[in-house]
C-alpha cells in the first residue's frame, strides 16, 4: 500500500507517497481500509517540529484522523464493511496514522459512523467535530443562552464551533485577524470582530469564550468575562504552548473560571451525539480543499500556505 512516513522534520517538498506493507489484523485492533482522511494543524505542528519529541514512535505515518471501512476484525461488535471513523488516542503519534491506505487501529479507538453525509463531507467531521463539540459541551457547558466568543473563528474548528453554537441558539461572536475573512463568521450569521492585534475591543464581554490562539491571548480572553464566565483553551493558533509565569490568584478573576479541551479521549457515546446533531439541523461541514491522496504533497502544501475550512483527503479508488 502507499503511505507517508516521516522520519524526522520534513518541508512540504520532501513529502512523497512510499510502499508499506499492509498491516495485519490482529486481536484487540481492527484493519480499517481508509477512504477518506481530515487535515489538521497539529499535524502540520508534527511534520515541522513535534516529530523530535520521545514520545512520537519513528517512523511514524502522520494523521490524527480518518473514516473508512471495516476490512477484518477478530473482536464482536466490528464486521467486514462497518463505516466507522477513529481518531486521536495516539493515531498519528504512537501507531500509524490516516495517511496511508489501511490502518492498523485499536479497537477501543474506532467508532460506528451512522450519517448521510457523503464520505468527502464525513471525512471532515471526526476531531474537528469533536474537538469543538467537547469544547462547548465538556467544558464550557454551553447553553442556549449564552453569548459566546470564538477566537481565531476562521480555522476549521472554530467554524465547526460557530455552525454548532449557531445551531443551538447562542449569541456568537467570532475573531479573525485578516479583514478578507469577516465575510466568514458574518455569513454563519455571527458577529466579527476584527483583531489584528490578539487585544479585545473595551467594553466586549461574554460569559463563554472558547480559545483557540491559546497562551498568546488567554490572559486578554481572561479581562473580557462576565463574572461566572468561562475560557476554555483549546487551540494554540497563537504559537505559544505554555502560559509562562501565569498567576493563577490574580489572572483569573474573582468567579471566573479557566478551563482546557483535550481531544485525546474520544467515545462512540459522543460520535453518536454529535452525528444526530449534524443531522438534526442540516450543518454541512465547512470542505475548504480536497485532494486525491496520490497529490498529498499539494494538500501538505495547501495546509502550509492556509486555507479556509477543513482540508480533506480522499482515497484514489
Ligand atoms: N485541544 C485539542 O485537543 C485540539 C484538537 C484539535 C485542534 N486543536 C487546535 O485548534 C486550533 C485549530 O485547529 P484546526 O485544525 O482547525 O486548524 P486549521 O483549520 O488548520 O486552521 C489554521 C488556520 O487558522 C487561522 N487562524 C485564524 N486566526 C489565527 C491567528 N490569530 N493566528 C494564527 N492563525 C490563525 C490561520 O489562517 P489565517 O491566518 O489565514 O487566518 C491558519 O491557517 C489549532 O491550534 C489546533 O492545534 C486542538
Amino acid at each position: 500500500m502507499k503511505a507517508v512516513i516521516l522520519r524526522d522534520i520534513t518541508n512540504s517538498d520532501d513529502i512523497l507517497l512510499e510502499e508499506l506493507e499492509i498491516p495485519k489484523a490482529r486481536k484487540g485492533w481492527v484493519l480499517v481500509k481508509i477512504l477518506a482522511f481530515g487535515m489538521n494543524h497539529s499535524e502540520l505542528v508534527l511534520r515541522i517540529s513535534e516529530i523530535r519529541a520521545d514520545y512520537i514512535n519513528k517512523p511514524i505515518v502522520p494523521g490524527i484522523e480518518c473514516v473508512g471501512i471495516v476490512e477484518e476484525s477478530f473482536d464482536n461488535g466490528f464486521e467486514k464493511g462497518d463505516l466507522v471513523c477513529s481518531l486521536m488516542g495516539g493515531l498519528g503519534r504512537n501507531y500509524n496514522g490516516s495517511y496511508e491506505e489501511y490502518a492498523i487501529l485499536p479497537v477501543q479507538k474506532v467508532f460506528h459512523v451512522s450519517s448521510n453525509l457523503d464520505i468527502e463531507q464525513l471525512a471532515a467531521i471526526p476531531e474537528t467535530f469533536f474537538t469543538a463539540w467537547g469544547s462547548l459541551f465538556e467544558c464550557l457547558n454551553l447553553q442556549p443562552s449564552d453569548i459566546l466568543l470564538i477566537r481565531g473563528a476562521t480555522s476549521a474548528l472554530g467554524y465547526a464551533a460557530m455552525q454548532i453554537a449557531k445551531a443551538l441558539g447562542c449569541k456568537v461572536y467570532g475573531t479573525t485577524h485578516k479583514r478578507e475573512k469577516m465575510h466568514l463568521i458574518t455569513d454563519l450569521g455571527c458577529e466579527t470582530l476584527f483583531d489584528p492585534a490578539n487585544k479585545l475591543p473595551d467594553g466586549f464581554y461574554a460569559n463563554k469564550i472558547l480559545e483557540l490562539i491559546g497562551p498568546r491571548t488567554i490572559r486578554n480572553s481572561l479581562g473580557h468575562l462576565y463574572r461566572g464566565g468561562i475560557v476554555c483553551n483549546t487551540g494554540i493558533l497563537g504559537g505559544e504552548y505554555y502560559l509562562n509565569g501565569f498567576d493563577p490568584i490574580k489572572e483569573i478573576p474573582n468567579g471566573c473560571y479557566l478551563t482546557g479541551f483535550f481531544s485525546n479521549y474520544p467515545t462512540q457515546e459522543t460520535i453518536d451525539k454529535i452525528f444526530a446533531f449534524i443531522d438534526e439541523h442540516g450543518i454541512m461541514p465547512f470542505i475548504g480543499a480536497s485532494f486525491k491522496f496520490s497529490d498529498i504533497k499539494q494538500a501538505v502544501k495547501a495546509q502550509e500556505k492556509g486555507v479556509d475550512g477543513k482540508i480533506v483527503v480522499v482515497m484514489d479508488r
